[in-house]
């Protein structure tokens, strides 16, 4: 197998997420060192470390624990090729019945922990190479979702969160396309996972009767693509939000 990721340093949030396993696994088979971020399953983050990623527990709705981290980061590395914000949290209630931690609480894990910890980390991304030459191929994603332009209900903070992440692609893309940064945005479709293992078996099955090809959505295929946005081979698309769906999304 061709190793695409050879000399790069990647960083994922929620690595222990059903996304961020396969991602994490395939960035190591393609010669990536990885670092990831767990908060609560300790013995998927145990397995993904004895593949040989470098797992920290982080609880991203807590900024100052984000400090801590950053400094730990920037005592491993001097550099940092991708930054994926991947994780994610919900707190499903409609706005009836929502309270203000709840919406709290999803925003700052799903949208202003990937501004942070983004802007903490900004150095590594603008960082020059040698004298009067700035680095490239730098790249930052964000992990969205279709609610972002469809809503969803019951999800309304998820669902703010997730438009923000597609604001925030979009804004960062300009801001740093001068600093040869790329940001890029991808939609995974409906995928089995902890998040959605929770919903009605009615809701699971109208998600993937709602796909053309009535299917769920497959994370490693997922994952193969990231790899892939992560490489050498992609080097000029910026501001995008690219979607695993192939029903209209509008
Ligand atoms: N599943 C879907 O159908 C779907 C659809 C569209 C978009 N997405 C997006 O795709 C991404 C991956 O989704 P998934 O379904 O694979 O996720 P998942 O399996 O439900 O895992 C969620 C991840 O977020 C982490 N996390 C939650 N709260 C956190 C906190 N306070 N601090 C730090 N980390 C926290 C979890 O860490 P621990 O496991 O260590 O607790 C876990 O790694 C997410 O951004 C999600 O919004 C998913």
């Amino acid at each position: 197998m061709e190793k695409t990721l050879t000399n790069q340093t990647l960083l994922i949030t929620g690595g222990t997420s059903r996304l961020g396993q396969a991602f994490v696994t395939r960035a190591l088979n393609h010669g990536a060192r990885v670092f990831f971020t767990y908060h609560q399953a300790s013995s998927q983050a145990e397995v993904l470390m004895q593949a040989g990623a470098e797992g920290f527990l982080l609880d991203l709705a807590d900024p100052r624990a984000i400090d801590e981290f950053v400094k730990v980061i920037k005592s491993k590395t001097e550099k940092l090729d991708a930054l994926i914000h991947n994780a994610a949290a919900v707190r499903d209630h409609t706005l009836l019945n929502m309270t203000e931690e709840e919406w709290d609480y999803v925003m700052s894990v799903n949208l202003k922990a990937p501004y942070y910890l983004t802007k903490k980390l900004l150095s590594f991304f603008l960082k020059k190479t040698k004298p009067g030459e700035l680095a490239s191929g730098k790249k930052i994603f964000m992990i969205t979702s279709r609610v972002a332009l469809m809503g969803g209900f019951g999800i309304s903070n998820y669902a703010a969160s997730k438009a923000g992440l597609i604001a925030l692609t979009k804004s960062l893309a300009q801001e740093l396309g001068s600093r040869k940064v790329l940001v890029n945005a991808v939609n995974p479709g409906f995928m089995k996972s902890r998040m959605t293992e929770l919903l009605p078996e009615e809701v699971i099955e109208a998600n993937r009767m709602a796909s053309p090809l009535e299917q769920f959505s497959d994370p490693n295929e997922v994952a193969d693509f990231l790899v892939y946005l992560c490489s050498d081979r992609m080097s000029q698309v910026t501001g995008q939000v690219f979607h695993f769906e192939s029903r209209k999304i509008s």
